[in-house]
């Protein structure tokens, strides 16, 4: 069956069908084409075009279809052009001739918008479920060693030291952005696009904010041809995947590296991991590595969309059916990668003294105790330059911070006064950053109450 014909005189080609048919991934749109199809009939009684019992019958059988969906088996064989087809199809062998009546005004262009709306809007709340997951399991990972301290790097050189929940709150402050770029995704998805026609409205008295609150959009869209013709929703959803798996895929290759013989932080479950089929000794953390690949695969289909978009004339383009594999496909990356990030994060467990004595062993407190010399007067230029010469004369003998003592220093510089011996704990320092944002214990504390009491308001 087709939904057109009249003006052909042959059929299409096997090669066309074969190259054109989307059923076979299009079908994952079916509840929504069912959903839509039963709001556009009531629409259609209410504008006189179907009897009240017309209409029922038709809302009845689509609601058989939808639940005979459900097994994949009712898809068997089928070879209609797309999802649309096969549902009015199905529709025809319940109903009869009435069948043809539902596409009164309705076009596919308009219909193929509202379904995959339909679809993306549970998609963005599944992945905004996921994210408010991985944020969670952060902070019950940061409780577990509160007082842990870590070097924090710059340009994987270690830098200065920071609290370990002060690094896993990055982390919770990026996914709070994706959280909210679903969100965003999902508003501008929120808009109900039926009684648009092909391109120029319907020729019927649709009452579209009927429709709306029918489907449960939040609005109407306000041009029919910007609804044939639009696929932002879509990119702004791919774009949200895009970033979070960005953010994914930079905690993975962290923990991958922590975790690694040569940092030896932490370690992953046996769960997460995977052995070598020849070197018996090997855990390989497979789980982080297959989110930081994955994260590849969401970004290709980001792009994908952005070339099939550009340079289409207004307003609908049969390239647009382009769109639906990228996007089925990130939807499934993004959030089964969220998913796994979940259940690797409540397995590490973090060896808290390698982390400290690496912070403790290396510089990291320099910047301190430049600071220290700076706020006791001496320009902050020469205070660097000061720690610069006892990290180098340090280096050279192979001295660490722990092993100079206040008299020494005052010896090496009589900058240094005594009080500022006591930096050279990595933890010391720490405390003179009680500035919002930063890694001061107290500030920490309270940012770690602020993101508990800020998950609870999205979850
Ligand atoms: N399968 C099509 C798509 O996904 C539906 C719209 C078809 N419209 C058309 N004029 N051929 O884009």
């Amino acid at each position: 069956m087709k939904l057109w014909g009249g003006r052909f005189e042959t059929g299409p080609s096997e090669v066309f069908e074969r190259f054109g048919n989307s059923l076979h991934f299009d079908k994952r749109l079916i509840d929504a084409d069912v959903r839509g199809s039963q709001a556009f009939a009531r629409s259609l009684a209410r504008a006189g075009v179907l009897t009240d019992a017309e209409c029922a019958s038709i809302v009845d059988a689509f609601e058989s279809i939808r639940s005979d969906a459900a097994d994949p088996k009712f898809f068997e064989g089928a070879t209609d052009e797309d999802v649309h087809t096969f549902v009015i199809r199905k529709l025809g062998d319940r109903v009869g001739a009435l069948a043809g009546k539902i596409h009164t005004g309705r076009s596919r262009n308009e219909q193929v918008s509202l379904d995959t709306r339909l679809w993306l809007r549970d998609e963005c709340d599944r992945a905004r479920g996921l994210v408010t997951a991985l944020m969670s399991a952060l902070l019950d990972l940061a409780a577990k060693y509160p007082n842990a301290v870590i070097p924090g790097y710059t340009h994987l050189r270690r830098a200065q030291p920071v609290l370990w929940p002060h690094y896993l709150l990055a982390y919770f402050e990026m996914f709070s952005r994706d959280y909210e770029r679903f969100s965003d995704a999902r508003r501008r998805t929120d808009v109900m696009p039926l009684g648009s026609g092909a391109l120029a409205g319907s020729g019927f008295p649709h009452d579209r904010e009927a429709i709306a609150r029918d489907l449960g959009f939040a609005e109407i869209t306000r041009n029919s041809m910007d609804v044939s013709a639009d696929r932002d929703f879509a990119l702004d959803y791919l774009y949200a995947a895009s970033v979070t798996m960005i953010h994914l895929s930079r905690l993975a290759e962290d923990w991958i590296l922590y975790s690694s013989e040569e940092f030896g932080w932490m370690e992953l479950g046996d769960g997460v991991t995977s052995g070598s089929s020849l070197m018996p000794q090997k855990k390989n953390p497979d789980s982080l590595e297959l989110i930081r690949g994955k994260s590849g695969r969401v970004l290709g289909a980001l792009n994908s969309l952005f070339f099939t978009m550009k340079g289409l004339p207004l307003t609908y383009n049969r390239d647009m059916q382009e769109d639906k594999e990228p996007l089925f496909h990130a939807a499934d990356q993004v959030c089964n990668s969220l998913e796994m990030a979940v259940v690797v994060t409540e397995t590490v467990v973090l060896h808290e003294a390698v982390p400290f004595t690496a912070a403790d062993e290396s510089w990291v407190v320099a910047t301190d105790l430049a600071e220290a010399l700076a706020r006791n007067g001496t320009a902050f230029h020469s205070a660097h330059q000061i720690v610069g010469r006892l990290v180098l004369e340090s280096v050279r003998n192979g001295k660490k911070p722990g092993e100079w003592s206040a008299e020494s220093l005052a010896a090496f510089a009589p900058e240094f006064t005594p009080d500022i011996a006591r930096l050279l704990d990595p933890r010391e320092g720490m405390k003179t950053r009680e500035i919002k944002g930063g890694t001061g214990p107290n500030t920490v504390a309270a940012a770690l109450a602020d993101a508990k009491r800020r998950l609870a308001e999205m979850a």
